[in-house]
């Protein structure tokens, strides 16, 4: 494997579930695969989970590690073919990532929807530009549209606390105080329809993803009735891809709550984090044996490491 920056860039997820799940139980197995080589970590946005999985499982293959802050750290970059640039932005995407892949082996970049423009986040200028100039491997660690790794995380999680061949999975939009991307939903729409389950999208009307991304998915507009028997309850917020960028108001009652978890199978409770409780959860549910979030968050370092060790392999 050379780039991952989909999910489309997944052959067999079953066996990549499997993979990962050997590397959980021995995570130094392979310290000395990446021995003598860097991944340079790009962040163009705030990162906690992210930052620190990918960092640890670099470590864990022997990698040295460099990260940048572009917002403060570096020169602001332009990405027009053409562009007399005669304004703020001082460096050409085209130089800054030739002269990243001279530090670096592996690039991973982090740059979110601006939620302004949707031609323009959906172009994923950034992520784009990277793949097209860099000379080495890119890893997406959150675009614009997609967040690959979040998703394999999610599938991992999800394989290995499934009671049954096929479980219920429900995707549920709750409200949040600020207007988020759409990345983290559409990659995990994207992962369940390569996994076996039964899997139902619930927002309220107005808030729809990408129809080419939910494509043949089933959506239901009630919570309660889409919670019903379910065995995972994956919960986020995502602004709407018609109504672009703006907050849907007064819509508390979508909120994840006990009496909701309790119409499910014992659902276990899972978010990519962070999560605003008591806005986007409640305590009760967050705080309760069924939630799994830490568990799914500790997965993300076996996701980034599988992707890192499929591309040490690759070189
Ligand atoms: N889930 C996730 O990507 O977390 P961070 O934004 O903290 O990296």
């Amino acid at each position: 494997m050379n780039n991952y920056c989909s999910i489309n860039d997944i052959d067999v997820l079953r066996d990549w579930v499997d993979q990962a799940l050997e590397i959980k139980k021995n995570p130094l197995s392979d310290k000395s695969l990446g021995i003598d080589k860097t991944i340079g970590l790009l962040f163009f946005n705030p990162s906690l989970r992210t930052r620190l999985s990918t960092q640890k499982a670099a470590l864990n293959l022997g990698m040295n590690v460099i990260v940048m802050n572009f917002n403060n750290e570096s020169w602001s970059l332009e990405y027009g073919d053409g562009i007399v640039m005669d304004q703020g932005n001082s460096e050409h995407i085209k130089e800054a990532a030739q002269v990243l892949s001279q530090y670096c082996d592996i690039l991973a970049v982090r740059a979110f929807a601006k939620l302004e423009n949707r031609e323009e986040d959906y172009s994923e200028k950034v992520l784009r530009g990277f793949m097209k100039y860099a000379t080495v491997p890119i890893v997406n660690m959150e675009s614009a549209t997609g967040h690959p790794l979040q998703a394999l995380t999610d599938a991992i999680t999800i394989i290995e606390h499934k009671k049954k061949e096929k479980p219920k999975v429900v995707l549920s939009w709750a409200p949040h105080p600020k207007v988020l991307p759409q990345a983290v939903a559409n990659s995990f729409v994207e992962m369940m329809s390569l996994m076996n389950a039964d899997f139902v999208i619930t927002h309220p009307e107005g808030v729809e993803l990408d129809k080419s991304i939910t494509k043949g998915a089933v959506i239901n507009h009630n919570q309660e009735e889409a919670f019903k028997d379910a065995d995972f309850i994956y919960v986020k917020n995502w602004s709407s891809y018609t109504d672009y960028g703006k907050i849907k108001r007064d819509v508390s009652s979508w909120k994840i709550t006990k009496e909701k978890m309790e119409l499910t199978n014992k659902a276990k409770f899972m978010h990519c984090l962070p999560v605003r409780r008591n806005v986007v959860v409640d305590d009760a549910v967050l705080d309760s044996n069924n939630s799994i979030v830490i568990e799914q968050a500790n997965n993300r370092t076996y996701a980034a490491q599988l992707i890192l060790k499929k591309i040490l392999k690759n070189k």
